[in-house]
């Protein structure tokens, strides 16, 4: 019996010595590739969107909080409520279109060592820092009325983006995950320039001046301190 225990902790200690010597990259590079795009540039044709799989990933490093990183490769929770292509999830229903659930996959998940060493690879990888400020949002103080207000009645934002699990549009991301998983530097130069991004982005640009973009970032912050609860 001391025998056996002794044998489990030696095939344990080598088990976590090789999953320490996770390569994020190659990970990245055998397992990841084949659906996001690790090296840019963004698809720049219709032709080049439609193939387009996964998100781009080229500037992850620019764009993703580490710690929710780490936590959703872990376990992957759906973020884009009917996939990356919209029309290709959803069929009619009694009340307008539903999310057609069987045509949707699960994002394949990886365990705690090689979650950490690709949230590493994923951080360094820092596609387009000509467009990122460093400290260019503020914390102003927002209610979460007056975010809604801007982000449904004055921008229409709302048509597109969940703002709580089944309220919103479907072809967006959902943006009550949005302060938790996206850095606040990202989110000032995406909203002001969505296409500096991602040219061919099924997102129009209505021009937010600076205080709405804070306000909307405010709003994101909001959102997920009252799904949190
Ligand atoms: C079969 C295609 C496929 C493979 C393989 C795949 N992904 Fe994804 N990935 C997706 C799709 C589709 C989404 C969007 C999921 C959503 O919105 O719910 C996604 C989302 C993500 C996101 C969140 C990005 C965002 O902006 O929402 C990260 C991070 C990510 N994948 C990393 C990885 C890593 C790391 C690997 C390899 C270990 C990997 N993916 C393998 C298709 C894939
Ligand atoms: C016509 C639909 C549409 C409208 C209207 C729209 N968006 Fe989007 N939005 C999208 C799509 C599509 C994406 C990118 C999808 C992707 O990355 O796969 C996106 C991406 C985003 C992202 C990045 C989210 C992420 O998780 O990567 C934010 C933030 C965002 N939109 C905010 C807004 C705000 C604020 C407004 C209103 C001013 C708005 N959107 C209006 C469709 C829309």
């Amino acid at each position: 019996m001391r025998l056996i225990k002794l044998w489990i902790a030696a095939i344990m200690l080598v088990g976590s010595s090789i999953a320490g010597a996770a390569d994020g990259v190659a990970i990245l590079n055998a397992q990841c590739s084949d659906c996001h795009n690790l090296t840019g540039p963004a698809p720049a044709t219709l032709q080049e969107l439609w193939s387009r799989k996964g998100p781009d990933l080229f500037y992850a490093g620019n764009k993703y909080k580490a710690a929710w990183l780490e936590a959703w490769l872990q376990k992957p929770v759906r973020i884009r409520p009917a996939g990356m292509f919209f029309a290709d999830h959803v069929k009619p229903g009694a009340d307008g279109d539903e999310i057609d659930a069987a045509t949707l996959t699960a994002h394949p998940a990886l365990f705690a060592p090689e979650s950490n060493a690709v949230t590493a690879a994923l951080m360094a990888l820092k596609g387009n820092p000509d467009l990122i400020t460093g400290g260019a949002y503020t914390q102003g103080n927002l209610s979460l009325s007056s975010g809604e207000m801007l982000f449904d009645k004055f921008k229409g934002c709302l048509a597109c983006h969940e703002i709580e699990p089944g309220y919103g549009g479907l072809s967006g991301p959902e943006v009550f995950t949005a302060a938790q998983r996206l850095q606040e530097d990202w989110l000032v130069s995406f909203l002001r320039n969505p296409h500096a991004w991602d040219p061919m982005v099924f997102m129009p640009n209505k021009h937010l001046n600076d205080a709405d973009i804070r306000k909307i970032i405010d709003y994101f912050r909001l959102l997920s301190e009252e799904v949190a609860q």
